[in-house]
């Protein structure tokens, strides 16, 4: 599946302001966020609509609703956790898993220490969120969890992916629609994606 890339001179201004070291804790949060709504937006374009019978204070009209209860958001801890807010103004009434994961630092490969979902996950279609998209061993440990509970539905969010990370999804698990808002060059020698932002995480929370 063709990764779907945001391009929009709005979007270049935010990841600019984020990837800035300059930027402070609060901005750097509030922008996570504002990016994670607009990609759950373009996440949302293919959802399903029902008709619905609505009364307006003149009339009565057809309108069209989503069932949200069809949807789940599952933040990658840490990181993905400062996407939630973002997308939950999209759409309030979804469900929330939490998958904590982490990359050991030496070999980068991702460690699972927590995993709890919504009741009925199988049947959602579950949206993932992750800022950073580096090799991609995280989002595909992710994936393939969600994968072993019966997950049939799944689309990924990232703010900047490396090219690695973006390949590797695509090949493991090429069902899984990928958004992201920008796809950077490459790594570095430290699996940190370049030019990218640094640590999400550690921004996110003021953590370094
Ligand atoms: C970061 C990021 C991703 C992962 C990406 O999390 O939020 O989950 O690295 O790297 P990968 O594609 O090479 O796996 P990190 O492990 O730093 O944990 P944190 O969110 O708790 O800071
Ligand atoms: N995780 C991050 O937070 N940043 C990177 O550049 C790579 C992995």
């Amino acid at each position: 599946m063709k990764t779907i890339i945001l391009d929009h001179p709005m979007i270049e201004h935010k990841i600019s302001i984020l990837r800035n070291e300059k930027t402070s804790t609060k901005e750097f949060r509030e922008l996570i966020s504002e990016i994670a709504m607009i990609l759950c937006y373009e996440a949302l374009q293919d959802a399903d609509l029902e008709e619905i019978e609505v009364k307006t204070p003149i009339a009565t009209t057809k309108g069209l609703r989503i069932d949200e209860n069809k949807y789940a958001f599952v933040p990658i801890l840490r990181a993905g956790m400062g996407m939630v807010e973002g997308v939950l103004r999209v759409m309030p009434n979804a469900k929330i898993g939490h998958i904590g994961l982490f990359r050991n630092e030496e070999t980068l490969e991702p460690v699972e220490y927590y995993c709890k979902l919504p009741k009925n996950i199988e049947d959602k279609t579950v949206i993932l969120l992750d800022p950073m998209l580096a090799t991609g061993g995280s989002g595909a440990a992710a994936i393939t969890m969600l994968k072993k509970r019966g997950v049939k539905k799944i689309k990924f969010l990232s703010i900047i992916s490396a090219p690695e990370g973006l390949k590797r999804i695509q090949k493991e698990h090429p069902d899984v629609q990928i958004y992201t808002a920008k796809c950077d060059n490459e790594l570095n020698e430290n699996g940190y994606i370049v030019p990218g932002l640094g640590d999400a995480g550690d921004r996110i929370y003021g953590t370094k």
